[in-house]
């Protein structure tokens, strides 16, 4: 099989936003290398994907430093790297901050902000090859002050600050680096977040396509340290399909 000419790795690609995003990558053109636990549906994922583009899934949890090795050398296997999208996450109770339990930073802190910097210093070696584009995931709940969600709102400052920082670290070797906050959505986390409560008025993470498409056509250089909502309405993306 020849070599994908560009190549991203997105994880949690298994369903919600990461699905969406290596949908998108794939209509471009792009060979992905997607991450989630559970094999069986990542699987299904990657065989419905398969069809339009090369497609490896990498199973397993993005706190292992082994499963973080596979992601890029199966980047590798397939020619380089140009993005990489920090996407997986986990929500963690909600709950008054008086309340949380502090040992349960030693979860959430390693999976939203620990393994994505951990998987960001094994790919810029590629991604520097390449000029490529980091996007780390955000939320509103880093900045917003929500009562409930303090401890998942501090995980997502500290990767929007380690990320502003990368961009600044990273520009001379032309590698970028980029937040952004997808807005709400209808997805397994967003019903976790609000459990028995009726989200169906949420849009479906299919929303932010547009988006992702103008995105994924900008010079990383003219891009690199900023902050993006994808569900604001900028014309710069608003008729981008
Ligand atoms: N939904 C919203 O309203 C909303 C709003 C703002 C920001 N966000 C952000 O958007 C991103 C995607 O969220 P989503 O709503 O699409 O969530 P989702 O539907 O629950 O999907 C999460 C994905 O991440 C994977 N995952 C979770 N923990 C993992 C771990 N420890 N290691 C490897 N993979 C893991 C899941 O697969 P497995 O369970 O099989 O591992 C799944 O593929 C997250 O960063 C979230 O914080 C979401």
């Amino acid at each position: 099989m020849t070599q994908s000419k560009r190549v991203a790795i997105i994880t949690g690609a298994s369903r919600g936003l990461g699905e969406v995003i290596a949908r998108v990558l794939a209509g471009r053109g792009y060979g992905l290398v997607l991450g989630a636990r559970n094999p069986g549906p990542l699987q299904d994922v990657a065989d419905s994907i398969g069809r339009e583009t090369r497609v490896t899934p990498v199973a397993g949890d993005i706190t292992d430093a082994s499963v973080r090795a596979r992601l890029v050398g199966a980047a590798r296997d397939l020619g380089g790297l140009d993005l990489l999208v920090n996407n997986a996450s986990e929500l963690g109770d909600i709950g008054p901050l008086t309340e949380f339990e502090v040992t349960r930073f030693g979860r959430l802190f390693p999976v939203n902000t620990g393994a994505p910097l951990a998987l960001i210093q094994l790919a810029v070696p590629l991604l520097a090859e390449r000029h490529g584009l980091i996007v780390n995931i955000t939320s509103d709940a880093a900045r917003g002050a929500y009562p409930g969600w303090g401890p998942y709102g501090a995980t997502k400052a500290a990767l929007e600050l380690l990320t502003r920082t990368l961009a600044a670290e990273l520009r001379e070797r032309r590698v970028s680096a980029v937040i952004v906050d997808p807005g709400d959505m209808r997805t397994r986390m967003h019903q976790q977040a609000f459990p028995g409560e009726d989200i169906s008025d949420r849009p479906l993470p299919e929303v932010t396509a547009p988006f992702w498409n103008w995105l994924f056509d900008q010079p990383g250089a003219d891009i690199t340290g900023e902050r993006f909502e994808a569900q604001s309405e900028d014309v710069r993306w608003l008729h981008q399909v």
